[in-house]
């Protein structure tokens, strides 16, 4: 059984809940993520860890309440418990010094880039950072990614924070000018959104890392669950990933086994609902 010592509400349905899990939080590096289940029996989701503190031996998990699964989980209050916190788990993000990087989140995708743009700037990295939401209220972290950043640009769908529109348009910006343009990219964010930037940044030549959360059930290379086809091969998420190079990524694959469980899902909202 796990703690949960905060749980926070950042956004409509995000979640910023600090677990206690010392043998995780001593292991884990950035890009690596555990997965959580609330009760025996419940659904196993997987979580990329936003950061970890040896010292206190506690994890901060940035959750979406967007599924029956993790709805269990946002609904354990400071002082309740979680089943299993199992982890670290799947590949550390590759880490070296670039010297330009440019690091873009979308939504929740913001609070799992956190610690991966953390480590780029400890690295050495000039790291700009894109970050977009819907409207202000799904802006994330931005005085946090702002304190190691050189720059932090925002942008809003309906423009009520930053510039209007959607990250790929300070991308843009940024590729087209060849003194600001990044050595590498990295994009965290809902698949259409990774997509974009992959697309974008393959014309320019720019290596572009993306971070998948596909379905996962065991997190150990059993299940085949969180299977996608990067260039040729199909690749397990889980202990080959999570993060992989962009411009391989079959995206519309990935897209359509996310929505497999759509139908089990409305019918869990309407039992939860009735
Ligand atoms: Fe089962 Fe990755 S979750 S193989």
């Amino acid at each position: 059984m796990f703690k949960v010592l905060e749980n926070e509400v950042l956004a409509p349905g995000l979640h910023r809940l600090v677990v206690e899990a010392p043998r995780v939080a001593a292991a884990r590096r950035p890009g690596q993520f555990v997965i959580v289940r609330s009760a025996p029996g419940e659904e196993r989701i997987p979580l990329t860890i936003g950061d970890a503190d040896g010292a206190s031996g506690t994890l901060t998990l940035f959750v979406q309440a967007i599924g029956a699964g993790t709805r269990k989980i946002v609904a354990v209050p400071p002082g309740g418990f979680l089943r299993d916190v199992a982890g670290p788990l799947g590949q550390p993000t590759h880490i070296e010094n670039w010297g330009r990087v440019a690091c873009i989140g979308g939504g929740v995708g913001t609070a799992v880039l956190y610690p991966l743009a953390k480590a780029l700037a400890e690295a050495g990295n000039q790291v700009t950072t894109v970050i977009g939401g819907r409207s202000a209220e799904f802006i994330l972290l931005e005085k946090e990614l702002a304190a190691f950043s050189a720059e932090v640009r925002v942008t809003t769908e309906d423009g009520s924070r930053g510039r209007r529109g959607f990250v790929t348009l300070e991308l843009e910006d940024l590729l087209r000018n060849p003194a600001r343009r990044p050595r590498s990219v990295f994009a965290i964010g809902p698949v259409p959104m990774m997509r974009a930037v992959a697309e974008q940044t393959r014309p320019h030549g720019v290596a572009t890392i993306v971070s998948l959360n596909p379905i996962m059930i065991d997190g150990t290379g059993m299940c085949g669950g969180c299977r996608v086809v990067v260039g040729t091969e199909a690749r397990f998420a889980c202990v080959d990933g999570p993060e992989f190079d962009g411009h391989l990524v079959d995206f519309q694959g990935l897209a359509d086994r996310l929505t497999m469980y759509h139908e089990h899902e409305a019918q869990c909202r309407l039992a939860h609902a009735g």
